[in-house]
């Protein structure tokens, strides 16, 4: 009966699929929660900066958080280079990405859905009736510009997402690309989700185009994703629109203290990130030493592995087994792919002996 009042494109929405928690993982398979590794979210497996929580005890928590995030503002502009009016957080980057749909998108409008990649951007266009156009990326996950400039004109597509370094293939997109989207009638959103463990940035090119939008995150560098917090750096006026649809307390008192210390403290951050990368590089000569075992390179804290002798689905089961989950996915261009967050050196220890085990 309620559903006559219920949106038909939300009714035929499917629900976005995040990652469980340890609870149900433990559950579904047996195992107690603490011996769960949790390789499937991208996520800074040593944590914040040390300094963090000891800070907590001295927050106000019964007032609100400052809705003009000023002194976050400020922070993020040191950091970025930026103007503190070409910057606004939000409750991480995926408030952001909501926040582009209600500015800027309708019903019908196109959205180019450049896949494989981050499933939200889809999820969102589908859940306000647009229309997603999917465009496939080339068997080595680049883009081909031309094709894709094609499909941009073709279906006069409002918005899309670049994802660089992109999840799940953690390839990135370079300057040079993006300049030939950005000089089209289209939104471009270049998520730089996984910035601080690639270096590179299109940020100096929000000067030359109104038409760039760039999202960040502190949940996978700086070890803070369940404080849910992230930023977007575009022109002044997209970013005054923003404050017009954003939540007015978005960033809780907590995530503003710890986003802050984070940017004072990076230097601080730094080794871990030095850590992850270390392990990433050694984990990606150790796969392809495997016999039919491929590991894509990648420029962010993740690799995606493709396992076409046992199949994908074979390895997850063999490695939830021993308590580690990585990502797996139904798409058909990702089959028998499976995305592994780079964890500790204790725990690419573990995986390795279960990989080891099987080749
Ligand atoms: C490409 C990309 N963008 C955005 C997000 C969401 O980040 P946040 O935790 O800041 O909402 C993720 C998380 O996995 C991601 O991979």
């Amino acid at each position: 009966m309620i559903n006559k009042f219920i949106n038909q494109h939300i009714l035929d929405l499917k629900k976005y699929d995040p990652v469980d928690s340890d609870k149900k993982l433990a559950e579904e398979f047996g195992l107690k929660e603490k011996d769960i590794i949790r390789l499937n979210a991208n996520e800074n497996p040593y944590g914040p900066w040390a300094g963090i929580k000891d800070s907590f005890s001295k927050i106000k928590f019964n007032v609100y958080p400052d809705s003009n995030q000023d002194l976050l503002r400020e922070s993020l502009s040191k950091y970025t280079g930026l103007d503190k009016n070409q910057i606004v957080a939000g409750s991480g980057a995926d408030e952001m990405i909501e926040c582009i749909f209600k500015i800027f998108c309708n019903k019908n409008d196109a959205l180019i859905d450049v896949q494989p990649t981050f499933g939200m951007y889809s999820f969102l266009a589908d859940s306000i009736g647009m229309k997603v156009v999917p465009f496939e990326r080339d068997l080595d996950w680049t883009i081909n510009i031309n094709k894709l400039k094609e499909e941009i004109d073709i279906n006069s597509a409002k918005v899309i997402f670049l994802a660089s370094p992109n999840n799940p293939t953690g390839n990135s997109l370079s300057n040079e690309d993006l300049e030939e989207i950005l000089k089209m009638d289209i939104l471009v959103v270049v998520d730089e989700t996984y910035f601080e463990f690639y270096g590179s940035t299109a940020a100096e090119m929000i000067k030359d185009y109104e038409n760039l939008i760039i999202l960040r995150s502190f949940s996978k560098w700086a070890g803070i994703a369940g404080l849910r917090i992230g930023y977007m750096l575009a022109n002044s006026e997209v970013i005054d629109n923003v404050f017009k649809v954003k939540q007015p307390y978005n960033i809780n008192v907590v995530a503003e203290k710890a986003a802050i210390l984070t940017l004072e403290n990076r230097i601080g951050m730094q080794p871990n990130i030095e850590k992850i990368l270390s392990g990433k590089k050694e984990f990606i000569e150790f796969v392809n030493n495997l016999d039919n075992v491929y590991a894509f390179s990648s420029d962010a804290n993740f690799i995606l592995c493709k396992f076409p002798k046992n199949g994908g689905k074979f390895i997850f089961n063999k490695l939830a087994r021993e308590g580690i989950f990585v990502r797996s996915f139904s798409n058909e261009n990702l089959k028998d792919c499976l995305r592994f967050t780079i964890g500790t050196a204790g725990q690419m220890k573990k995986v390795k002996e279960v990989l080891k085990a099987t080749y």
